[in-house]
């Protein structure tokens, strides 16, 4: 077998075999191939597609590339959550705590920012102490008595994903749905939960804008995951326009606080409400989804899933006086405000340009090797269908170098359209 005559195959839109793909994955992952033949077959996926069942086997050959987690010692059914990646999106801080309180264990890895899209991983790291980092039997302890850890994602878990997924960010072939599936479904099938609740985003914040190629995403994933032995749900979810009103990583855990104290915003509170449910239906906690949703939603109303953030932050060597103190978040010092240029209502808020503009502004990173502003970020005054008056406030760029703030600033304005009429309002929960 040589990767010549693979790259051929696939190039020409024949089908590869198994032995194949998995020739190719462990050959990438241990460097025997290098990043030129790599590149070209994930140029030719690209082009040509490949199969459910090609899809499969290169998530499995994936998944196999580097160590499987053992979770056999937290008791219950361990209950998974991902994000195909969006803007705003703090719900793993919030459905998290609402799973846990209702029984479920979640013992979750995370991954950084990538792009214009935010990281739990990162996020996590605003609050002071907090450790993203914890010994294999530290992580199943705290699961067992806290019912919730989240850290971050090891370089033992699917490796090969870690080096394809950075050529693919080069080659311009990140968003393909056979390359997306086997990049995400590695993971989570190497990470050793029993269930997986899939968010996939849909809208120009995500990889994926179409509708239909969302829910074929979707469709995709939940198959591997059952193939793979694994309760699997996905659930498409609208990202046209940023998720709450705070984009930024202390901006967010605040934001993700304020949720669970109940004054979160509508549409956060509804998709975490929304996706809590079907963790704790797949979790073995309620016999429905719509049982599930009101465990979730007693949870969130008796403040139980706000005292298991606390002990989840404590656990993990964070300060939980966070939760009642906001001024023990990195703070900015500086800021730069987005007025509206007219009168009308706000037709729409492109994500992607808030998730520039964060980034911009000092809270993600450009280049790999960036350290991030943790104080720095947006909060939007408006959402999609706000009436608005000419030099009313839209949003308000934070962080602590003025220069980056007013580019974030210049980045956030072109993200607002105003029409005279107010538009229709936009599905959250598309599709389950
Ligand atoms: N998230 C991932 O982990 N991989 C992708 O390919 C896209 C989003």
């Amino acid at each position: 077998m040589n990767m010549n005559d693979i790259i051929y195959k696939k190039r020409e839109g024949q089908t590869l075999t198994k032995d194949e793909i998995e020739y190719f994955v462990s050959g990438y992952t241990e460097g025997t191939i290098p990043d030129y033949q790599a590149s070209a077959l994930l140029m030719a996926i690209f082009l040509k597609g490949m199969s459910r069942e090609e899809t499969y086997d290169l998530t499995r050959a994936m998944k196999y590339s580097g160590d499987i987690v053992d979770l056999s010692e937290i008791k219950g059914v361990k209950v998974d959550k991902h994000s195909t990646g969006g803007v705003g999106d703090k719900t793993t801080l919030i459905v998290g705590p609402l799973a846990a309180a209702c029984g479920v264990p979640i013992a979750k890895m995370s991954g950084r920012g990538l792009g214009f899209t935010g990281g739990t991983v990162d996020k996590m790291e605003a609050i002071p102490g907090f450790r993203t980092t914890v010994e294999a039997g530290d992580f199943i302890n705290l699961v067992n008595s806290v019912g919730l850890s989240v850290i971050g994602q090891t370089a033992h878990i699917a490796p090969a994903d870690k080096k394809l997924y950075a050529l693919r960010d080069v080659t311009a072939t990140v968003d393909n749905l056979s390359l997306i599936t086997s990049s995400i479904m590695s993971k989570k099938l190497a990470s050793g939960s029993d269930a997986i609740v899939l968010d996939v985003k849909c809208g120009n914040g995500a990889f994926m804008e179409r509708y239909e190629d969302a829910c074929e995403l979707g469709s995709l994933m939940v198959d591997i995951g059952k193939a793979d032995g694994k309760r699997t749900i996905a659930v498409v979810t609208d990202m046209s326009q940023p998720l709450g009103l705070a984009v930024g990583n202390s901006l967010e855990v605040i934001e993700a606080i304020e949720t669970l104290k109940g004054n979160g915003p509508e549409d956060i509170t509804e998709l975490s409400l929304g996706l809590a449910s079907y963790m704790i239906y797949l979790g073995e906690k309620a016999a429905s989804p719509e049982e599930g949703y009101l465990a979730a939603k007693e949870a969130l109303a008796s403040g139980r899933a706000l005292k298991k953030l606390e002990e989840f932050i404590a656990g993990q060597g964070g300060n939980p006086g966070v939760t009642s103190d906001y001024t023990l978040f990195p703070q900015s010092t500086c800021k730069s405000e987005v007025l509206a240029e007219a009168d009308g209502f706000v037709g729409s808020i492109e994500a992607k340009s808030i998730g520039l503009a964060s980034q911009h502004s000092g809270a993600g990173r450009e280049t790999k090797e960036d350290t991030i502003d943790l104080s720095a970020g947006i909060l939007l005054a408006k959402k999609v269908g706000a009436a608005v008056k000419k030099g009313e406030l839209l949003a308000t760029v934070f962080g602590t170098d003025q220069g980056r703030v007013d580019k974030g600033a210049l980045e956030a304005a072109k993200a607002f359209h105003i029409q005279p009429a107010a538009p229709e309002k936009g599905i959250l929960i598309k599709r389950i």
